[in-house]
């Protein structure tokens, strides 16, 4: 972990019913929190209300994708104004699912980005490359180039989180090593000095996802430049989802 406050996401995706929800939110009641952790939950939008009237204060919420732009007619679209509406925080965008399943491009999502925050959300913007990328070499390129659509689009970065995930990490159990994630993390914070400025660089906070667990989270945490987790699987079974907001320290 590097100078920035930890934080910490719990990405439910589509997962989850009214009952595994009020279980969940009741575990994660009950769980004890290190205080110096930004804990964040993004449950689907049907969800959020309930979360919301559910949860402590100490947990904020997330929503997992939002609108580019004002609401309107746009079916089946929710929107900043929206989620604001319900008290939400922060935003997801540019997941990988959203990427590669839905087919959302690099501009689009920095479109979403710039503004979800001009109207006052935070943003975990998420990049990362595909195994045959990797393979390739191609990860920094890739990821630069999900970065720039960021930079091009976002009006400042103060309330932007950055969410590293590889995509072969994502869901397989296959966790990157600390050297691995590390590695890019770094990358990262030298794209942003040379691209955008040393003061956001150093600040900003870039967050590991990817098969983070229990098991696995210390020995992420240590690294200089993981300055947190987003966590999926893991993040729908409250006990362990504290044991990742507690585990740098
Ligand atoms: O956004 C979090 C995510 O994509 C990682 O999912 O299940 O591998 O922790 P998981």
């Amino acid at each position: 972990a590097g100078t920035g406050k930890f934080f910490v996401g719990g990405n439910w995706k589509c997962n989850g019913t009214k009952d595994s929800i009020s279980k969940l939110v009741s575990d994660l009641n009950s769980a004890k929190l290190e205080a110096d952790v930004d804990v964040v939950v993004a449950p689907p939008f049907v969800y959020i209300d309930q979360v919301k009237n559910s949860i402590t204060d100490r947990i904020e919420i997330s929503a997992q994708n939002s609108w580019v732009g004002k609401g309107g007619a746009f079916t089946g679209e929710i929107s900043v104004e929206q989620l604001k509406d319900h008290g939400v925080k922060w935003v997801i965008l540019g997941h990988s699912e959203r990427r590669h399943i839905i087919g959302e491009k690099d501009e689009f999502i920095g479109k979403k980005a710039g503004y979800a925050l001009s109207e006052g959300l935070g943003v975990i913007a998420c990049i990362g490359e595909l195994l045959e990328e990797r393979e390739a070499g191609k990860t920094f390129d890739v990821c630069f180039q999900q970065l720039k659509a960021f930079a091009d689009a976002v009006p400042s970065w103060d309330n932007v989180v950055i969410a590293y995930e590889p995509v072969w990490a994502i869901g397989t159990g296959k966790v990157a090593t600390p050297q691995q994630a590390q590695e890019v993390h770094v990358a990262v914070r030298d794209w942003l000095k040379n691209n955008v400025s040393a003061e956001v660089a150093s600040k900003i906070r870039i967050i590991y996802g990817g098969s983070v667990n229990g098991g696995n989270c210390a020995e992420l945490a240590k690294q200089e430049d993981i300055d947190g987790f987003l966590v999926g699987g893991a993040s729908l079974k409250g006990p362990e989802f504290a044991t990742i907001v507690n585990s740098a320290t």
